[in-house]
């Protein structure tokens, strides 16, 4: 089904695709959030039909999940017995969840039709403040966008990687468990 990026992104409440007022606000928030916090949060950013959209087009690949279990430090390293017990390398945690990889989501689906939109990735970049020749999309053709889901009782540790920022539609809430962000 082919989508229109403008129905499902609240353009009226965030104009960030066209210059201008409106979106210079929002840089100022995002900006003033992203300084202290290295989070920012655009609340009601999809609009209800732009959340059932991508919801649906999720629920129909979900079985492609992959799904992992392990037990991970923050780092992603093995254990380093080496290390005194309070190291925060040796503090390890469950990690369990699924993704559904990149290449199941259409160039035409919803989730594609908001992150390709023209004027959406130089949004975040100047959110970010990056230069043109230091931002860059994940070239991962498995990867650029995955959704992650979570059943009951799975979990997903703090962890550092190796992107440099990531932009995450929050599809849908919990019925239990938390999702929070730590400042730095
Ligand atoms: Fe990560």
């Amino acid at each position: 089904m082919e989508h229109a990026a403008d129905d499902l992104i609240n353009l009226r409440k965030y104009p960030v695709l066209t210059p201008g007022p409106g979106r210079d606000a929002i840089l100022q928030q995002v900006r003033g959030d992203l300084g202290p916090r290295g989070c920012a949060v655009l609340k009601g950013f999809l609009t209800p039909a732009g959340v059932a959209a991508a919801v649906a087009e999720t629920d129909g690949v979900s079985d492609k999940g992959h799904r992992s279990y392990s037990r991970t430090n923050a780092y992603f390293t093995a254990d380093d017995p080496d290390l005194p017990a309070s190291d925060p390398r040796r503090r390890f945690f469950d990690r369990s969840n699924a993704f559904i990889p990149a290449d199941n989501f259409r160039s035409d689906g919803a989730l594609r039709s908001i992150l390709d939109k023209e004027g959406f990735d130089a949004f975040i970049r100047d959110c970010l403040q990056e230069p043109e020749d230091r931002f860059f999309r994940y070239a991962d053709p498995l990867a650029d966008v995955i959704v992650n889901a979570a059943w009951e009782g799975n979990g997903f540790p703090w962890h550092f990687d190796t992107n440099n920022f990531t932009v995450t539609p929050a599809l849908q809430n919990a019925e239990w468990g938390v999702f929070s962000n730590m400042p730095r």
